[in-house]
C-alpha cells in the first residue's frame, strides 16, 4: 500500500492537509508526524514546516522518501525543483522529480487568475495589492492576533516577511519570481504591495493586469483597453496551501502509484 506522510501535523497547514488528504478516493496509508517524531520510509511526504525545518528535512529524507511536497519557500526558486499548481503546470513534474515545491499562497491567488487568460492574451504586467489574512502567518500569528494589544488588531500592516536589501519585502519578491516560474513567463513584470490585515482567514488581492491585446470583458480600464482591473479572494489555507498539496498528491498517486 502506498504510504503518504504529513510532517508538521500540528500546524495550520498540517491540519488542513490532513483534512484534504482524507478526501482522496484512491486508497493509501496515511501517517502523521509532529516535531519530535522519527519519519520512516514513505512514498510521499508533505512537509508543512517552516523554511529552516524544511531545509534540514529535505536532505535528511532524500534516501527514505520517494516524493516530497514542500509547503515552505525554501526550495521554490531552486533550479530543477518544480513549483507546481496542478491546474497550471502539472507537466513540470517528471519521472526524475523527487522534490516538488507548493507556491506562496498570495502568488497562488494571482496566478490562478492569470491562467485562464493565457490562451487568449499575452500578459505583460501585473500589479496587485494584497489583503492577507492572519492564518497565512501560521499558528503563532493567530495566537498573537487573539492576544489583547496585538499589532494586527483593527490594523493593516504593509510588511510581510523580511525587508530585502532592495527595499522590497520577501513576500513581495515571491509575487514576482514565483509568478515567473509557475507561468513560465520569464519576462512578466509583477509589482505589488503585500499587506497583512486583521482578518483571521482568506486572502484577497486587488489586481490590475496589462496585455498586448485589448480586453473585451471584465472591468476594462477607462482609458486603456489593454488593461483590466479585478478583485480576487480565496482561502489561503486551502488553494494557497493544503488543497494544492492534496492535488499534487493526487497527481503523484495517479501518475506513479496506480
Ligand atoms: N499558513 C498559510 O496560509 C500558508 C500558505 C502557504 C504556505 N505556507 C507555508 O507552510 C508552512 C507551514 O505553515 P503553517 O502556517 O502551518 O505554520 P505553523 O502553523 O507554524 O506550523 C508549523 C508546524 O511545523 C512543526 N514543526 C516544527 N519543527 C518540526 C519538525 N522538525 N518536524 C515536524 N514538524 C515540525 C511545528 O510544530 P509545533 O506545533 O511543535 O510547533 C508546527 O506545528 C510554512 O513554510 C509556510 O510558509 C503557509
Amino acid at each position: 500500500m502506498t504510504t503518504v506522510g504529513i510532517i508538521g501535523i500540528n500546524g495550520k497547514v498540517g491540519q488542513n492537509v490532513l483534512a484534504q488528504l482524507q478526501k482522496i478516493k484512491q486508497p493509501f496509508e496515511l501517517k502523521t508526524f509532529g516535531r519530535n517524531d522519527e519519519v520512516p520510509a514513505l512514498d510521499i511526504a508533505v512537509l508543512c514546516t517552516d523554511n529552516p525545518v524544511s531545509a534540514q528535512l529535505v536532505p535528511a529524507l532524500k534516501n527514505r522518501v520517494k516524493f516530497m511536497i514542500d509547503m515552505s519557500s525554501e526550495f521554490r526558486l531552486t533550479p530543477g525543483v518544480p513549483l507546481v499548481i496542478p491546474e497550471i503546470n502539472p507537466h513540470a513534474i517528471t519521472p526524475k522529480t523527487q522534490l516538488i515545491a507548493s507556491p506562496n499562497c498570495t502568488t497562488t491567488g494571482l496566478v490562478m487568475s492569470l491562467a485562464p487568460l493565457r490562451d487568449f492574451y499575452h500578459i505583460t504586467e501585473a500589479f496587485f495589492c494584497s489583503y492577507q489574512a492572519i492564518s497565512g502567518g501560521g499558528k503563532k500569528l493567530v495566537d498573537d492576533f487573539h492576544t489583547p494589544g496585538s499589532l494586527y488588531e483593527k490594523n493593516c500592516v504593509p510588511l510581510i516577511g523580511s525587508i530585502q536589501p532592495n527595499g522590497h519585502t520577501s513576500e513581495e519578491l515571491k509575487g514576482l519570481y514565483e509568478t515567473r516560474k509557475i507561468m513560465e513567463w520569464p519576462h512578466i513584470k509583477v509589482y505589488c504591495h503585500t499587506v497583512r490585515v486583521g482578518v483571521e482567514n482568506a486572502h484577497s488581492l486587488g489586481v490590475t493586469i496589462k496585455a498586448q491585446e485589448p480586453f473585451d470583458w471584465l472591468r476594462v480600464d477607462v482609458e486603456d483597453p489593454k488593461i483590466i482591473h479585478y478583485f480576487v479572494t480565496f482561502d489561503n489555507l486551502l488553494k494557497g496551501a493544503a488543497m494544492n498539496g492534496r492535488q499534487i498528491v493526487e497527481l503523484l498517486l495517479e501518475k506513479f502509484f496506480r
